[in-house]
């Protein structure tokens, strides 16, 4: 498949927009998978050549260590210098190191540029891995030759960012059937799907984003059916197992400077129509996530607004949704930030109009903040579905993947045992996870417990807080007798009513077992 069109939306708003876009064929690509794996350019070669130091100064976007590491490193060192560091290489040297790929091919395919003093690369081509699996990956160069940012054309293809890493990090592994990824770019979703699900298929609407994606699966040698369209509509009639997308969902006034961020939709309509139109192309019990931003709006709270955007209609019923608040920026913050990252220096004139015109936006719509996490749906066609919205802006102990399918079991379990009976019939034990944090005040006779709360030491670090009674039945909870069983145990003690103490217990218990504290 090649893409040689160009964007129409980006033509029509004059938006700056590559010369080419390269066209790396598929015996281009296994060419260079062979010279990669040749010469231990991969997920394992780089850090053992470069170190530990040098490979992380080289994430931090310092070159020099990794420079100095890999001067007499041969074919490897000619590969880390072209492709991470942007350096010049002699003719030669690259041919070398490029074998079986010809020079001139890779030049004609728009890999490589012809310099004055050699060869230099015009695409970024890196090896990336989640442990397990390594792959290469194909995007844009963020730096001129010389290591200077460059403001970004419109078309510009993304390389894996924190947002990319995020993303990847939260996605539930578990093995599925068919894999949509929503606005491909580098491919980087893809290729991490490509380890739990049999069946992919990518889109996206940036011609030049469609061509490098195409070149990271053809050199990983994943297979991945791409589309060509804007959002659902190339794959309009179909159902998916798992849907992630990372789109492009920076927040401000409908228009669209550079693809990879800009949806050309007003504010965080793109999270709103997103949220709604997933869950329709979704199998039954099918879950789709998504990074997005929301906007605080002065005199609405967050939750009301991001969760009118879920359907409520007879095609697509019972949608359970989580959403995840990890940050929220305010306006001058969150504008700043994102005029960093598109490269333009902020004090330049250019930047200075279009900060103007985007809070002047912000302020019209009365936006106090910007909300920024992770979305999952799951389809199930229940009736009572369940619809959370939390804040967790604390740094996460572990990937947040693995927690969303717990969440998901666990929001299932509690719908089979909504029924009070149900619930005081299972048999509870505390996580292995779970501490007990006691606060106490110095008093006259000694130290004096004020309060209590039990806290998971991993994933989101969830923390609830106990009264006595409280912390006596989770005392408990080690699943040998049912809940019931020990709430009957609790009032004899206290000398309670027994219903009384149900009522006021099972909400909470409710709670701890939807967090992962209290484990059926
Ligand atoms: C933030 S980038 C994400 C790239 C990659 N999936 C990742 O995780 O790094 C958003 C991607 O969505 C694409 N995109 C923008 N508007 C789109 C639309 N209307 N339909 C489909 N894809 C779109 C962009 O071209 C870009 O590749």
């Amino acid at each position: 498949m090649r893409f040689t069109g160009r964007l129409p939306l980006l033509s029509a708003l004059g938006g700056r927009i590559s010369a080419m876009v390269p066209w790396l064929t598929p015996s281009l690509c296994a060419g260079l998978r062979a010279a990669f794996q040749r010469v231990g350019f991969d997920v394992d070669g780089v850090p053992a050549l470069l170190g530990a130091d040098a490979h992380a100064a080289l994430a931090r976007d310092e070159p020099v260590p990794a420079r100095l590491a890999s001067v007499d490193a041969g074919s490897l060192g000619v590969l880390v210098r072209l492709f991470l560091l942007g350096d010049t290489e002699p003719a030669g040297a690259v041919a070398d190191a490029l074998a079986p790929v010809e020079v001139a091919d890779a030049i004609a395919a728009g890999l490589l540029r012809e310099a004055p003093e050699g060869l230099t690369s015009a695409l970024d081509v890196r090896p990336h891995g989640d442990g397990v699996s390594g792959w290469w990956v194909v995007s844009d160069l963020e730096t001129r030759p010389g290591g200077r940012r460059a403001a970004l054309p419109a078309d510009h293809v993304l390389g894996i960012g924190s947002a990319s890493l995020s993303l990847a990090a939260a996605t539930m592994r578990r093995p599925v059937g068919r894999l949509l990824d929503l606005g491909t770019g580098c491919g980087v979703q893809a290729l991490h799907a490509s380890r739990h699900a049999s069946q992919l298929v990518a889109t996206d609407i940036n011609p030049r984003a469609l061509a490098l994606a195409a070149a990271t699966f053809a050199i990983s040698d994943v297979l991945v059916e791409l589309r060509a369209g804007a959002w659902l509509e190339p794959v309009a009639s179909e159902r998916f197992d798992h849907i992630v997308c990372n789109p492009p969902f920076v927040t401000g006034p409908p228009r669209v400077r550079h693809t990879y961020r800009d949806s050309g939709l007003a504010g965080d309509t793109v999270a709103a129509r997103l949220a709604g139109a997933l869950p329709r192309q979704l199998s039954d019990g099918g879950v789709a996530q998504l990074l997005a931003c929301w906007l605080h709006v002065k005199g609405q709270d967050w939750p009301d607004r991001v969760t009118s955007w879920l359907p409520h209609d007879d095609a697509v019923s019972g949608v359970d949704a989580w959403f995840v608040q990890r940050d929220v920026a305010d306006p001058a913050h969150y504008v700043g930030t994102w005029l960093r990252d598109s490269g333009v220096d902020p004090s330049s004139p250019a930047a200075r109009r279009e900060s103007e015109e985007w809070l002047a936006w912000m302020a019209e719509n009365q936006v106090e903040g910007v909300g920024f996490g992770f979305i999952t749906l799951r389809r199930t066609g229940a009736t009572d579905p369940t619809v959370l919205c939390e804040d967790l802006r604390e740094p996460m102990v572990d990937p947040l993947g693995e927690e969303v399918g717990g969440w998901l079991d666990r929001v299932s379990w509690l719908r089979e045992h909504a029924d009070d009976a149900a619930l005081l019939a299972a048999r509870l034990r505390l996580a292995p996870s779970v501490v007990l944090e006691e606060v106490s005040q110095p008093g006259p006779d000694g130290w004096r417990p004020v309060a209590a709360a039990v806290r998971r030491t991993d994933g989101p670090g969830w923390r609830h807080e106990l009264d006595s009674p409280a912390a006596a039945l989770l005392a408990g909870c080690q699943g040998t007798l049912t809940l019931g069983e020990l709430l009957e145990l609790l009032a004899a003690a206290h000398d309670e009513p027994t219903g009384k103490l149900v009522a006021a217990s099972l909400p909470g218990v409710r709670e701890l077992v939807r967090h992962g504290l209290l484990v059926p």
